[in-house]
This record gives C-alpha cells, sequence and structure tokens, in this order.
C-alpha cells in the first residue's frame, strides 16, 4: 500500500487529483464513488474541465452503488448526487451507475456483464466508518461480485445527516459493486479524512486482512494509494522497526535505510524519534530502522554513535549521509530525497 498523508481534506482533494490526472483522457475508465470524501475531488476536476478544457468525451465511468427503493431523481439517489456534481459538468462519453429499482436481481447481473466487458483504470474508493468500502458493509465474501446489501445501522446512522432536512429515513438496503469486483480495477485510490474514519484505517492498514472489516482487502492489490489526513491517521503506528545487530546487518542489505540510533539519554534524540515515526508513515519505500545502542555496541562504534551524528542513511549497505540533533520534518524529507 502506497499510504499517503496529508493535513487536511483540501489537502487530500488536491492529492487525489493529482493521481486522477493521469486518467482524465481517452480510452480511460474511472471508477466512481459518492459522500462527502470525493466531493473535493469532483470540483476539482470540474474546475480543471472548465479552465483546460479537458475532454471526457472518450471516459467511461462506472459507480460503485446505489440506494434500493430511490427513484433516479430522489434528491440524494447516487444518480442525482453525480449529476449534481460532476456529472451535468463533464462531458464523459457514458456513466454507468447500478440500479436500485425494479428487478434487482437482474439489476446486478447486468450491472456485473457491463463490468466485465471494461477493465477500470482506477476505482475511487472512499471508506465508511465500519470499514466497508462500495457499501461492502462487514462480512462481506471478499468474493461477492455486484449484489444488494443490507446497510448496517452504523452507516444508516452516517448518511441520516443527507436525509434529515427531508424528514426521511436513509434507506435500508442499497445495491453495490462486489469486493471482488472492486479488487478486478488497476489500480485503486481511497481517500480518507476526519476522525471517525481513525479507527477503519488502521483495521484496513494495520490489522489483519479479514471479511469483518472490507477494507483490508486492499492489502492485497498491488496498485493502491491511500491519501488520508492527519485526523483520520491519527490511531496508525509508524513503520519505525526496532532492530539488533544482526538485523541491522539484514535490513540494510539492500534498498534505502534511515536509521536511527538514537541513544536514550539524549535530549534531542529523543525529540527527534516521534518526527521519525511519522515520516515513516508518509514515506513507504525507505525502511526505517531504529537501533538501540549502548557503549558496548559494535554498531555504535562503527557508526561513531556515542559521540555523533545519530541519524543515518544508508543505501545497499552504504552510507551515504548522516546528520545530528533535532531536525524540522521537512529539512529529514528533503535530506533523504537528496540521497535518492
Ligand atoms: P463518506 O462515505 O464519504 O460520506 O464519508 C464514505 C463511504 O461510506 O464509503
Amino acid at each position: 500500500m502506497n499510504l499517503i498523508k496529508v493535513k487536511d481534506y483540501n489537502e487530500a482533494s488536491k492529492v487525489a487529483f493529482d493521481i486522477m490526472l493521469p486518467h482524465l483522457k481517452a480510452n480511460q475508465v474511472l471508477g466512481l464513488a459518492t459522500g462527502s470524501t470525493p466531493l473535493g475531488l469532483y470540483q476539482l476536476m470540474v474546475e480543471d474541465f472548465k479552465e483546460n478544457n479537458r475532454d471526457y468525451s472518450e471516459i467511461i465511468s462506472f459507480n460503485l452503488d446505489e440506494y434500493v427503493g430511490l427513484d433516479p431523481k430522489h434528491r440524494e439517489s447516487y444518480y442525482s448526487f453525480m449529476n449534481r456534481n460532476l456529472f451535468q459538468y463533464v462531458n464523459f462519453k457514458e456513466s454507468h451507475l447500478p440500479s436500485g429499482i425494479g428487478d434487482l436481481d437482474n439489476n446486478c447481473l447486468e450491472y456485473e456483464k457491463l463490468l466485465n466487458q471494461h477493465t477500470i483504470d482506477i476505482q475511487i474508493l472512499g471508506i465508511g466508518s465500519d470499514g466497508h468500502i462500495g457499501f461492502n458493509e462487514p462480512g462481506t465474501s471478499f468474493d461477492s461480485l455486484t449484489h444488494v446489501i443490507e446497510l448496517t445501522q452504523q452507516t444508516r446512522g452516517d448518511n441520516s445527516r443527507f436525509f434529515k432536512d427531508l424528514n426521511e429515513e436513509v434507506p435500508t438496503h442499497a445495491i453495490t459493486m462486489g469486493i471482488a469486483s472492486i479488487m478486478k480495477a488497476k489500480e485503486i485510490l481511497l481517500i480518507a479524512t476526519g476522525e471517525n474514519k481513525a479507527e477503519a484505517l488502521k483495521m484496513m492498514i494495520e490489522g489483519e486482512i479479514n471479511e469483518a472489516c472490507p477494507a483490508s482487502i486492499l492489502q492485497k492489490h498491488d496498485n493502491v494509494t491511500i491519501v488520508y489526513d492527519e485526523k483520520a491517521g491519527k490511531l496508525l503506528g509508524g513503520n519505525m522497526k526496532e532492530v539488533n545487530t544482526n538485523e541491522f546487518l539484514e535490513e540494510t542489505k539492500e534498498g534505502l535505510c534511515l536509521v536511527d540510533f538514537s541513544a536514550t539519554w539524549c535530549g534531542p534524540c529523543k525529540m527527534m524519534a516521534p518526527i521519525l515515526e511519522e515520516l515513516s508513515n508518509e514515506i513507504s519505500d525507505v525502511k526505517f530502522l531504529k537501533v538501540d545502542v549502548d557503549e558496548n555496541n559494535e554498531l555504535a562504534a562503527k557508526y561513531g554513535v556515542m559521540s555523533i551524528p545519530c541519524v543515518y542513511l544508508l543505501k545497499d549497505g552504504e552510507v551515504k549521509g548522516s546528520f545530528v540533533g533535532l531536525q524540522p520534518k521537512e529539512t529529514v524529507k528533503n535530506f533523504i530525497e537528496s540521497h535518492r
């Protein structure tokens, strides 16, 4: 999983738009989502369409889901949502949503059949506070195709904000692309912002792959990017790994490694630790290692840790650079980039 941590919703939308951009061209098939999460991204797509005259006329889109029983004209149908926020502005060649009215079994079969005639190049996803993707609620089979699902109380509670002023109940069921249908996409971009997504995000990224958290299946997809903001990421641990001398030698043999030789008695080292933890969450192609050193440690002697400096960057086992003391996060980021 490629993890990108950003400050807030606006930054998440901008980063998501940059990831979408290479796909906004002829012959691409986009998998789209509804809800509050992708709204900022859609606004940026609309602005880009207007300002840059981007042509969507050879782009096809598929949406993940639709409420059961809502007429497409209903204000809160996902059909209306997509028209209101995207389709009325840009000229997609074709836009497909599953239909939540009429013969539902047949709608599921037809939608899956249509999906099978295409390959989604990039699938946008939000995540439910209960870990759902699309409307695949906890317990949904990882093998599921487009199907009808009963919404959990948690999801209905989360979505009640859209129905309140209509004085209506959230529908009890939805039709949704299945988990297997979603996993067929070549690339997946999941956006998660806000505190109420923190638990789901942690389960998805750090939990076991388990149908109790439908989104955890994304750990198995080979091209998935998760863009999340500080609030959604607040429960994530860092990717820093504590290693002993032997593990250090093994881990640093290949690739880029940032090694923290912090001594526990050193004040600036202690303050550097949370910054490195945070960075380890943001930079996925660098191994972040921590070696707990004492005076007798041979690595401490080799790297001069008992004097200074304390943080080393190694590439394929060779030292590329080092720094000492408390450094701002951006400085460390630039340090890594300049030694790639
Ligand atoms: P939200 O919903 O974007 O409205 O938070 C996300 C989801 O349920 O997938």
